[in-house]
This record gives C-alpha cells, structure tokens and sequence, in this order.
C-alpha cells in the first residue's frame, strides 16, 4: 500500500527538511543571538539517527529532502549521512548551506548525487558582510560558489535576507552577479524566530514588492508557473536564464500550499516554521533502535498538528521562541 503524509486540510508532505547541526561558523544578525551557546553532543541525533528519519519519511512518500543547519558542512562526517541519504532515491536531494565549506566538499556533495545547492548571501561588499554575518568573509563564500558550479552543480540559488539600510542597496548588485554566474537567487522577507534584538528587526522589514520595484527598474520581471515546490515565487528577465524568487512570509502568506515539515538536530520533527507545534522523535528512535514501525506511526499520527498557518507580524515581536539556527530555515 502506497502511503502518504497528508494534514487535517488535505496537504500532502512531500518535502522535509533535516537540520544535521545548530553551529554554524557565522554568526548572522537574523538567525542567532550575539551570545549564542549550542546544544551539547548527547542532545543531537546521531547521523544513523538522522539517516533513519530520511529513510521512513521517503518510504511515506516524500520525495524531497533538504539538509539544513546552522551550517550542515561544519557537522563532523557528514559526508557518511550525505552519501546515504543519496541512495534514497530521492526526486530532489538538496542543501542550504552557507557556502564557507563549499571549497571543501562541493565535488564530494555532487558525487553523494546531491541536485541542487541553495547559498546564502547576503552582501557582495566584503564590510556588510561582515557586520550581518558579524565574523563571516565574503571571499570564502564567493569561492564556494566557484567550487560549487566547478564541481558540476547546474541548478544553484542563492539566498539573499533583504535588510533596510543593511543590504537593500544591493539588490541590483546581486541581480547582476547571478546573471553573470547563470544561476538563480530568491530574495527573502526577514522572519521573528528567536529574540536577536540586538539587531532590530522592526526598523529593517523589506518587503519582497519593494525589491521587485527595483529590480524592474533595469529588468522587467516575467511570473513563472514552474516552481521548486519551495515557497519562492519565481520570475525570468528576457535575456538571461536566471531566475529571480522572491519568499515573501509576510507580504504574500504561502501557508495554504504548504507541502513540507521539518526536523531538527534534536529530533523534534516541527509540523511548522512559523509555529510551536511538535513531536519529539528522540526517544521514539532510543527505545527501538532496530524497528522503524514506532517512528514511522509517531511521523504519521503528527500530521494531525499540523496548524494552517503562520501569523508572522514585522513589528519588532518576538513570535517563536527558537532561533533559526535551531530550526534550519
Ligand atoms: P527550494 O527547494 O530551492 O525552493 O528551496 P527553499 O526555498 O524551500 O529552501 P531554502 O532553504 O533555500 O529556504 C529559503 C527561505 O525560505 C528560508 O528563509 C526559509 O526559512 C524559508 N522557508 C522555507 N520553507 C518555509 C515555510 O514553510 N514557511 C516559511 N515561513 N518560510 C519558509
Ligand atoms: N528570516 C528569514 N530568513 C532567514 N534565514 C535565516 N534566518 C532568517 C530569518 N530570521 C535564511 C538564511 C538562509 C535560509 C536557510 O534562511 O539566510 O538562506
Ligand atoms: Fe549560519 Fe545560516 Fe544562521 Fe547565518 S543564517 S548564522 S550562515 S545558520
């Protein structure tokens, strides 16, 4: 019997997202406190562990994995997971990574058969990107692009969190530097995961119809119809094969065709980004470390939690406790 993962208002899962780390070797404004600590080591999933949920979630169907962090490339052997989760076979294996380690392990992440790459990136001035990334350098992230498309990734996108008087003069900058790279980039809507105060959300809220105004200011925009089952909606320019997203949480709610949950390194499997629903999988897979049937009943009795909806707001509150970096994105 073909199994599926389907939510109290008919939406099918067909996509999760597994967090393999919290660290991460930046530091972003958005994502962590300044005085961030992480998880000590018996309180995260073991690879083995984290390999058996992407195991029952593709045996219910899902047909897209996507590892996320913190940084998933700083998580000690992940390759072994990488190459595992590769034999899955998966219709879209992909990462969300920031690019750092890239130089690394971009030829061993494409021989694993990953698909895709999702790079975050901010800032093309070395400066800004330090003080959003506050220890981050921007070299090393550019030469994880070139590693990335030298290593044979064709479908690669960037991401841009687009910041009032951080970034937002850079729009068109980073427009023409996926242009020239031939790859993709979704620009995204700053989102209230966990209290960065220190940085004040409220004052820099960019909205995704005041970038596109800028970027239709030197290229018209055209919608596409074919997306990545992610919730960016992308448009083409007219003479590049370049794509441009934008994810817009608050501008333009894309709750209603949400396909995907998440799980992070703990092993709490969150039926939401923007919400506090879960269900702690850990001590499913400690008390049956060679059955799956338990883990696989607990991912599909939580569908029932899924909630409808996100109800962010951009006046500076604080809505979900967990930072991003606990959350992956
Ligand atoms: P593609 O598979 O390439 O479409 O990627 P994606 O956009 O699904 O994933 P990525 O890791 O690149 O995430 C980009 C941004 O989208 C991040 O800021 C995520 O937090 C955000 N995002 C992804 N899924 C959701 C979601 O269900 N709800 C909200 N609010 N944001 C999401
Ligand atoms: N709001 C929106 N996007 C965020 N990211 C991290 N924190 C936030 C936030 N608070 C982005 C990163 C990365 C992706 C996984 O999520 O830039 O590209
Ligand atoms: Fe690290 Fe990504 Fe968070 Fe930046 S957004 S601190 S690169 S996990």
């Amino acid at each position: 019997n073909t199994a599926a993962l389907v939510d109290r208002f008919g939406r099918r899962v067909r996509y999760v997202r597994l967090s393999v780390t919290d660290r991460c070797d930046f530091r972003c404004v958005y994502c962590m406190s300044e005085k961030m600590t992480f998880l000590p080591r018996e309180q995260v999933l073991t690879l083995e562990e984290i390999g058996r949920i992407a195991s029952v979630f593709t045996s219910l169907g899902v047909e897209k994995i996507r590892l996320t962090g913190g940084e998933p490339l700083v998580r000690r052997d992940l390759m072994e997971l990488v190459d595992y989760i590769g034999t899955l076979g998966l219709k879209d294996f992909t990462m969300t990574t920031n690019g750092s380690q890239l130089p690394r392990f971009a030829a061993d992440l494409k021989a694993a058969g990953l698909h895709r790459l999702n790079i975050s990136l901010d800032s093309l001035n070395p400066e800004k990107f330090r003080r959003i990334t506050r220890n981050g350098e921007l070299h090393k992230v550019l030469a994880g692009i070139d590693a990335a498309q030298a290593a044979g990734f064709s479908a690669i996108k960037i991401n841009a969190v687009v910041m009032r008087g951080r970034n937002d003069d850079e729009v068109l900058a980073l427009v023409d530097m996926v242009r020239q790279r031939g790859i993709d980039i979704s620009f995204i809507e700053e989102m209230p995961l966990g209290d960065v105060s220190d940085h004040g959300r409220d004052e820099t809220f960019c909205s995704s119809d005041e970038v596109k105004a800028m970027i239709e200011q030197r290229y018209p925009l055209t919608p596409l119809t074919h997306n990545t089952g992610g919730p960016s909606k992308y448009f083409s320019m007219p003479d590049s094969r370049s794509r441009i997203g934008f994810i817009s949480p608050h501008s333009h709610n894309f709750c209603g065709d949400c396909n995907r949950v998440r799980v992070t390194v703990e092993g709490q499997l969150l039926l939401c980004l923007g919400n506090e629903h879960s269900v702690d999988l850990k001590p499913i897979l400690r008390a049956h470390p060679q059955d799956n049937g338990p883990l696989r009943q607990a991912i599909i009795d939580a569908m029932e939690l899924k909630p409808e909806s996100h109800h962010f707001t951009t006046d500076g509150e604080v809505q979900v406790v967990r930072f991003m970096n606990m959350t992956g994105g």
